[in-house]
């Protein structure tokens, strides 16, 4: 049937129409709040890329979550600021760790109130990466020892003829080594995947402990879920679920929140653990290898500039599935509206029910306060 017996506009006539015919609705019901945990007492320290988004101490993070669930948000996802940092995580995995007090926190003063633990390594290490760093050219070198020997004698040859004169002794391979590595680490290290599997485990581990609900992994290693879904199961946690950043791509979107986590990578970027932003087959693949591995719950991260993905997911895949609108597109909204180039409320909403239009169940979300006024 066409124009004039088809007139569409005969539906959009007036509110109650228009809110009747409404095929996608938001709720706070589906709002997940991030909290930044950070040392003290009495703190709110505001993020300077975020505002109204904060740095809080223990006491403040059990009021936020407080206000968020009176508001409606069901969830809380935290986020730690460890009071130092090292290469391997310890903070990570510290039973008497930050966000580990802070869930101890919440699940006593806050009931009710569902508490995620993001489960990564970059919030606790000193260089700011997901994983355990290690330098590649020892690692070549001690491959290089243990090859055949005529393996070896080739790449002694090569050295010799390439070095500018005189023997090639160890010292000289380890000096110019060292040098190397000063001057271009990018190169030199790399983010090794199974041995932070065992640390990423020991996390979501003493998260469960602490108390969290949902364990969500956000550092994109090969066979996480499996190594964390393995350990809980080991310790007594077989019941609590696991949410995983499936599809994460490596995004700009995340640059607000490196500074609100001060995890900024001191060299080199996560392209070779996060996703290639191109790649939506490959999400696919990621997503699959996830639910295979255990995973109860899948993510798709950025969520604006990744609504096709979230799309794919939700067509392919019968698992609740959700959606992270990031620090950067919070940031965007932020700025623009502060300048008054944008309604912001009508932005967030906006912004929000395409995120679920596109198939997320779930919407981890700055403005999930903000977002449950506008809605109640
Ligand atoms: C930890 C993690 C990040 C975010 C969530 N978990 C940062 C990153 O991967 O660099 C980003 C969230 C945001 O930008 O709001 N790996």
């Amino acid at each position: 049937m066409a124009f004039p017996a088809t007139r569409l506009r005969r539906l959009r006539k007036t509110e109650a129409l228009r809110s009747l015919v409404r095929e996608t609705r938001l709720s706070p019901a589906n709002f997940v709040y991030p909290l930044f945990v950070c040392p003290g007492e009495g703190v709110r320290k505001e993020v300077r890329s975020m505002p109204g988004v904060y740095n809080l101490s223990v006491d403040q993070a059990v009021r936020e979550a407080g206000e968020a669930g009176g508001l409606g948000v069901p969830a809380v996802i935290l986020f730690g600021l460890p009071e130092s940092k090292d290469e391997f995580a310890s903070g990570a995995y510290d039973d008497a760790g930050i966000v580990q007090r802070a869930m101890r926190a919440i699940k006593a003063e806050v009931p009710g109130m569902l508490v995620i633990g993001d489960v990564c390594l970059c919030e606790y290490t000193s260089h700011g990466h997901c994983g355990i760093v290690r330098p590649t050219i020892p690692a070549q070198r001690r491959a290089l020892m243990d090859a055949p020997a005529d393996v070896r004698r080739r790449a002694m040859q090569t050295a010799a003829a390439t070095a500018p004169r005189g023997p090639v002794t160890m010292e000289a391979v380890v000096d110019s080594a060292a040098a190397a590595m000063a001057r271009s680490p990018e190169q030199h290290f790399e983010v090794t995947n199974d041995a932070t599997l065992e640390l990423l485990a020991r996390t979501a581990v003493s998260q469960a402990r602490a108390g969290a609900d949902i364990i969500a992994p956000s550092d994109m290693m090969d066979g996480r879920v499996a190594a964390i879904r393995a350990a809980l199961d080991g310790n007594g946690f077989e019941e609590t679920p696991v949410l995983s950043y499936a599809a994460k791509f490596a995004s700009a979107f995340y640059g607000p929140f490196r500074e609100a986590a001060d995890s900024a990578p001191q060299f080199g970027d996560r392209r070779s653990y996060q996703m290639d932003g191109a790649n939506l087959r490959e999400a696919m693949r990621e997503i699959e290898e996830d639910l295979h591995e255990g995973a109860d719950m899948i993510m798709v991260k950025p969520a604006l500039a990744y609504l096709d993905v979230i799309a794919e997911a939700r067509r392919r895949f019968d698992v609740p599935v959700a959606a992270y609108q990031v620090s950067g597109e919070y940031a965007m909204i932020e700025a623009a509206a502060h300048h008054g180039w944008i309604d912001r409320g009508r932005i967030v909403l906006e912004t929000l029910t395409s995120i679920r239009r596109a198939g997320a169940d779930i919407i981890l979300t700055y403005f999930a306060k903000d977002a449950a006024r506008m809605l109640t």
